[in-house]
């Protein structure tokens, strides 16, 4: 039975940390030489309705590590649901290909996906949500701190897609998640409540405010996002009076945790969400986080594309 990664949902807490170990292991075999084609002669499709850097490039290059073959279709390529039907789409691809990952604006359209697809169908960010962002982070956290469970997790600015996949990740990691933003762009209310609803078997606290400095307040992390996401660059002028207060600056960060560390998933607009002095600052780890997009998606390639899952 095939298994997709549509959201944090769809994985147990154990297989987590079973993807941060593999990734572990990956990574030094990548820092030391050693080839690891795990997924030899197998090939991945990446399917893009938006633009994108780091998850086009992290995917393309782990499959060559993997010792497989990428191929990028954009937009004009194949406009799934335009030119054909999404069903007929994806029963086609699924005759030549061992994997999918996409990218859309509509979040059914990857459930469609995966739903009319016998391979297994990765989300490379939806409107609603982007695992594979918060799923990295979680790793890059793991790495970094001796836990995660307890650790204090301030979220500034966008109820948006990385923020609700935040949500599920918290609450499935029993961290304390604090989502700072402007009245009216809270993240999504269902996420919220199923997220609730997880936080408590495993002690997480979730929690909305609109205060930056409340949630800043003795955090571990400050996690940030661009104001207007993809899609909502029509918003753009409104949302730049809406967010103001909302910026990761230095004067945020010294309310935090002296250790505090700053992440942003990226694109980085500078001087609106972020400060030039924080994004490059001694407590960033934004770099750190950008790279292990390569190592733990590996990981989630071998889980559900290798030939033992
Ligand atoms: N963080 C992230 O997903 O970046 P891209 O949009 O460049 O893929
Ligand atoms: N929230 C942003 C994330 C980009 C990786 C967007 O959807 O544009």
């Amino acid at each position: 039975m095939k298994r997709d990664l549509i959201s944090i949902r769809d994985f147990t807490r154990e297989e987590i940390e079973a993807l941060f170990s593999l990734a572990t292991d990956l990574k030094r075999r990548l820092k030391r030489g050693k080839s690891h084609p795990r997924l030899s002669g197998k090939t991945l499709a990446l399917i893009f309705e938006k633009p994108s850097l780091r998850t086009r490039v992290s995917f393309e290059v782990a499959m060559t590590h993997l010792g497989g073959h990428a191929i990028y279709l954009a937009p004009q390529d194949i406009r799934l649901g335009a030119r054909e039907t999404v069903e007929d789409g994806a029963r086609n691809l699924s005759r030549w290909v061992d994997g999918i990952v996409a990218r859309t604006f509509e979040h059914a359209q990857v459930e469609r996906l995966a739903q009319y697809t016998t391979v297994p169908v990765i989300n490379g960010l939806t409107d609603l949500l982007h695992p594979c962002q918060v799923l990295c982070d979680l790793f890059t956290l793991h790495e970094k701190r001796e836990k995660l469970k307890g650790l204090r997790v301030a979220f500034i600015g966008d109820g948006n897609n990385v923020c609700n996949s935040w949500l599920y990740g918290a609450a499935k990691m029993g961290i304390h998640f604090t989502v700072a933003c402007p009245k009216g762009y809270e993240p999504h209310r269902d996420v919220f409540t199923k997220a609730r609803a997880e936080s408590e078997a495993t002690y997480a606290v979730l929690e909305i405010t609109h205060d930056a400095a409340r949630a800043a307040r003795e955090a571990d992390v400050l996690y940030t996002d661009v104001w207007a996401s993809m899609g909502h660059e029509e918003q753009r002028a409104k949302r730049m009076r809406d967010f103001k207060g909302f910026q990761v600056n230095q004067s945020l960060v010294n309310l935090a945790q002296k250790d505090v560390q700053v992440m942003h998933c990226l694109p980085a607009h500078r001087g609106e969400e972020i400060t030039d002095e924080v994004m490059d600052g001694l407590h960033s780890i934004i770099l750190d986080q950008a790279e292990n997009r390569l190592h733990l998606q590996k990981a989630i390639l071998v889980k559900l594309l290798g030939d033992e899952s």
